[in-house]
């Protein structure tokens, strides 16, 4: 019987605790929220959820096709010399989603034949991108640039380095300017997926590469994502004009794709635009991601220590990070739950992301309520 085999799958899944279901989820939660990535508080600001009201209206529900057929709006275009100006870029192109934005930069900046070097610990994303892209991919140990060194060793022809900037599960930095040292010296090209950096590392949450002293460098590219700390959805891809003329051509996910829908791109702008005014957000949530690793370590959690915004506590099991996290949620406590295959080493994780907004109280109470549910 076709899709037969799914019932397997599926028990395989249950008996392993790794079968995921979806949660209903009200428009106005009780919980404290720690597993949104709405680092900077802004999802429902006023100003934010009233940019993209106003931006649906004067352009539409969305954006009615590629921007390539239907054309392209100034609202996009806007949105685009902002944030490239913001991180430092010459020039950014923006996709409906994280994903789509790393999906195009990793597709369109490897061609045939190219060599392609991923950090284990790469989000999904990039590790498709390099699986799309028409390439051979080498997997290197997790923030290894002597590694990224050997394996650009290998190769003659056109190399590209890919590796988040914070990653998504210990919320680790990777070694920025190690690797962009390693990609000059071999000729390569770098793409760091700012995800989890933009609005929170940097000065005033330019993100890592601005940080690291690579924003407008002629060999780099960032993707970032507007739904994290901007409180949006979408992405975008910021890095040198040829490259991002390169990408309206060759870039699927920016061809094929209908463009980012305007209530997004309106929103999207509202958040930089408030962060450009609040730049002591960024710092905020730092110190919150701070406050928190302390405070759980202090108990004898294994908390890694956060590098942004994502701390991250280790659980025992899959099975016991299922019930850790849901005795947080009976407790009045949303966390996230990491779980295989989406953690590179195997090993489930409970994660919480600090809020700039998150009170001395509130984080207190998190802290509480993580060591009194611990398995
Ligand atoms: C590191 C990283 N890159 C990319 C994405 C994808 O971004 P988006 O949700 O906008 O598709 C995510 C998470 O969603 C992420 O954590």
């Amino acid at each position: 019987m076709a899709f037969g085999w799914i019932d397997e799958r599926t028990e395989l899944r249950r008996r392993s605790g790794l079968l995921r279901t979806l949660r209903p989820r009200p428009a106005r939660s009780p919980l404290l929220d720690l597993a949104s990535n709405d680092y900077l508080g802004l999802a429902r600001h006023p100003e934010i959820t009233g940019a993209a009201a106003r931006s649906a209206r004067h352009w539409g529900a969305g954006a009615t096709g590629s921007r390539l057929v239907t054309g392209s709006t100034e609202l996009h275009a806007e949105l685009e010399r902002e944030l490239a100006a913001f991180c430092g870029f010459e020039a950014a192109l923006v996709f409906s989603s994280g994903y789509a934005a790393n999906l195009a930069a990793v597709t369109a900046l490897a061609p045939h034949g190219s060599l392609l070097v991923s950090d284990a610990g790469n989000h999904a994303s990039l590790i498709d991108g390099c699986r799309l892209a028409r390439g051979t991919t080498q997997v290197v140990p997790h923030a290894d640039p002597e590694a990224v060194r050997k394996a650009l060793g290998t190769h003659d022809g056109p190399a590209l380095v890919v590796s988040d900037t914070v990653f998504s599960v210990d919320g680790d930095a990777a070694p920025l300017s190690a690797l962009a040292a390693v990609c000059r010296e071999r000729g390569a090209g770098l793409v760091v997926d700012d995800a989890h950096g933009l609005g929170v590392l940097g000065a005033g949450g330019r993100g890592a590469a601005h940080a690291a002293g690579l924003a407008g460098a002629a060999d780099v590219v960032v993707t970032v994502t507007l739904s994290k700390s901007l409180g949006s959805q979408g992405g975008a891809v910021l890095g040198p004009a040829r490259v991002i003329g390169h990408l309206v051509n060759a870039a699927r996910t920016f061809i094929f794709d209908t463009g980012l829908a305007p209530a997004a791109a309106g929103a999207a702008l509202a958040a930089l635009r408030l962060l450009r005014r609040e730049p002591e957000r960024a710092a905020r949530a730092r110190a919150v991601a701070a406050e928190l690793y302390t405070g759980l370590t202090a108990a004898g959690l294994a908390a890694a220590g956060p590098d942004a915004a994502v701390v991250s506590v280790r659980a025992p099991s899959p099975e016991l990070a299922v019930r850790w996290a849901a005795d947080c949620r009976t407790a009045g406590l949303a966390v996230g739950c990491f779980r295989p295959p989406s953690v590179p080493d195997g090993i489930s994780r409970l994660r919480l992301t600090a809020r700039a907004d998150l009170t001395e109280a509130q984080i207190g109470r998190a802290v509480r309520t993580v060591r009194a549910t611990r398995p």
